[in-house]
């Protein structure tokens, strides 16, 4: 049975299209619609020009689930990817989808983690302190902020003149190459 994506990005979802892409075709994953919560992001943009639904949502319709509950239902989805989302799952949601739930983090997790760290502020911090190497982290979703089950890291060198435009690109490769066959694994290796 084909199992299906929902896939959630506040910002350009690049991820999220790169993901779109590898699992198009694909004989069991199908990505179902992209959620985002900022009806100004490029992910909007992304979804208009690839065909693909976006549901904009609030806060406060985050929170309250029921009716995100209900359009995922409908929907009938099986895992939720989130790139680049940056509210807080409500706790009802991650029990739900306990082990369905999958986060990028573009750091080694639990370095450089948890709230107010996304973005930027990510990379200048490992930057600022001099770090020799940074990467990304795959891991599923809790009730914290970066603090679930690590599933892969991967890591990249931060050489001495790097700057946050080399730093971000390293790291937005990573993520393209590693994302998509993760969420593949995690998908064929999910037992409920
Ligand atoms: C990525 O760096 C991801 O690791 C982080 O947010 C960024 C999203 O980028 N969680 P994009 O919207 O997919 O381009």
């Amino acid at each position: 049975m084909l199992k299906k994506l929902a896939i959630f990005a506040s910002g350009s979802g690049s991820n999220a299209e790169n993901i779109y892409a590898y699992f198009s075709g694909h004989s069991e994953v199908e990505v179902v619609f992209f959620c985002t919560n900022k009806q100004d992001a490029f992910i909007v943009k992304r979804a208009e020009k690839l065909n693909i639904p976006v549901i904009i949502i609030t806060k406060t319709e985050l929170n309250n689930f029921d009716r995100l509950y209900k359009k995922l239902q409908n929907a009938k989805i099986d895992f939720i990817i989130l790139a680049g989302f940056l509210l807080k799952l409500p706790a009802i949601m991650v029990k739900k989808y306990q082990n369905r739930i999958l986060n990028i983090h573009p750091s080694l997790l639990p370095k450089y983690g948890g709230r107010g760290m996304y973005g930027d502020k990510v990379h200048e911090a490992v930057l600022a302190n001099k770090e020799i190497e940074s990467g990304i982290s795959i891991h599923f979703v809790n009730q914290n902020y970066d603090e679930g089950k690590l599933i892969l890291q991967k890591t990249c060198s931060v050489s001495v003149d790097e700057t946050l435009e080399t730093l971000t690109s390293k790291i937005q490769q990573l993520e393209q190459k590693y994302f998509p066959p993760t969420i593949e694994k995690a998908i064929k290796n999910y037992k409920p």
